[in-house]
């Protein structure tokens, strides 16, 4: 479809370290003289074999992000990325164990610099931003238990939300309920991987013991109608990423995907990215190939953002900014 550029997009699932171009890691990584080869295949993409090795190259990466420098332009790296692709509302996954290592005062200095180029980038690009503070399931309970008070201590206009991301294979969401329930009487909106690597129950563990409105990925619910009818009348949120998981393994082809199924049967799907260097792929090229695999066309599209915007977690006034411009673009 031509005009897929042109359309105005709403993105609720991009992690910000996952989304920095390989030249930018190599540009911090040859500044810093840090080698970084290994992580890089002979094209210079981000190389790796499985989703295990995945999740260790995403951290080496992130090792040459050491300063509130490195996030500022690393915010607005990504952002120019994601407004070319006609972005103008995106919820990144902002890591506090990237920057500082759960450290409440170090997470304010890098938090007020990512902050800073998002301001730039909004005045200079027309893309909206807010951050969905994340803590990762493999670096266990207790640490996510500091990741949730640099959320709830930063909570506000920019800190928006919180997440889970990392190994679903790895412990319980039970075991990230408390930090959880500290994000939430903070006021933040809610979302946790599931349903990704784990079968429905993960996704239905995710919903009983965190109580969050979104989940990440979540594909796997269609595996059980019964899941797959309760998630639609709940009106729970599925911010689904087909690129990743045909990258990534959890479906051997786009043909396969449960997107549409999911969708047909009445659940509230939203399209993202993930990580998209990591995975080959841009916000454009997610709804080209969705429209070819699955005819998708405008109405489609219209429906998939106006569910993004209605899931976002941001302020009212927001909210009603971001759909004027998704009525009159
Ligand atoms: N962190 C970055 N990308 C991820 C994914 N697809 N699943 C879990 N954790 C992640
Ligand atoms: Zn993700």
């Amino acid at each position: 479809m031509s005009d897929l550029k042109a359309l105005p997009k709403l993105e609720l699932h991009l992690h910000l370290e996952g989304a920095a171009p390989p030249a930018f890691i190599r540009a911090k990584a040859k500044q810093k003289h840090i080698d970084l080869s290994r992580i890089f295949d002979a094209q210079g993409h981000y190389s790796y074999r499985d989703f295990t090795e995945f999740l260790r190259i995403y951290e080496a990466a992130c090792t040459v992000l050491s300063t509130p420098q490195d996030f500022h332009d690393l915010t607005l790296a990504v952002l120019e990325h994601s407004a070319a692709q006609g972005v103008i509302y995106t919820e990144a996954f902002l890591s506090p164990d990237f920057c500082g290592g759960g450290d409440l005062g170090a997470w304010r200095d890098y938090l007020a610099a990512m902050e800073a180029a998002a301001a730039q980038a909004e005045a200079g690009m027309g893309i909206t931003m807010r951050g969905c503070v994340t803590c990762i399931r493999h670096f266990g309970p207790a640490q996510a238990r500091k990741i949730a008070v640099c959320a709830q201590e930063t909570a506000g206009d920019f800190v928006t939300g919180f997440g889970l991301a990392g190994d679903e294979n790895m412990l319980h969401p039970k075991d990230f309920a408390y930090a959880f329930d500290a994000a939430r009487e903070a006021g933040l909106g809610l979302t946790a991987h599931a349903g990704e690597w784990g079968g429905p129950q993960s996704v239905r563990d995710a919903l009983t013991h965190l109580r969050v409105s979104r989940i990440g990925h979540g594909v796997r619910a269609s595996e059980d109608p019964a899941l797959v009818d309760d998630l639609a009348e709940r009106g729970v949120v599925l911010e689904v990423c087909p690129g990743s998981n045909v990258a990534l393994g959890v479906t051997p082809h786009l043909r396969d995907h449960p997107i549409e199924r999911l969708r047909t049967r009445g659940v509230a799907v939203t399209v993202s990215t993930d990580d998209p260097p990591f995975f080959h792929t841009t916000l454009c090229q997610e709804y080209q190939a969705l429209a070819d695999q699955f005819g998708w066309e405008m109405p489609e599209f219209h429906a998939i953002n106006h569910t993004a915007l209605d899931a976002a977690f941001c302020d009212a006034a927001t909210r009603a900014a971001i759909a004027t411009r998704l009525e009159s673009p």
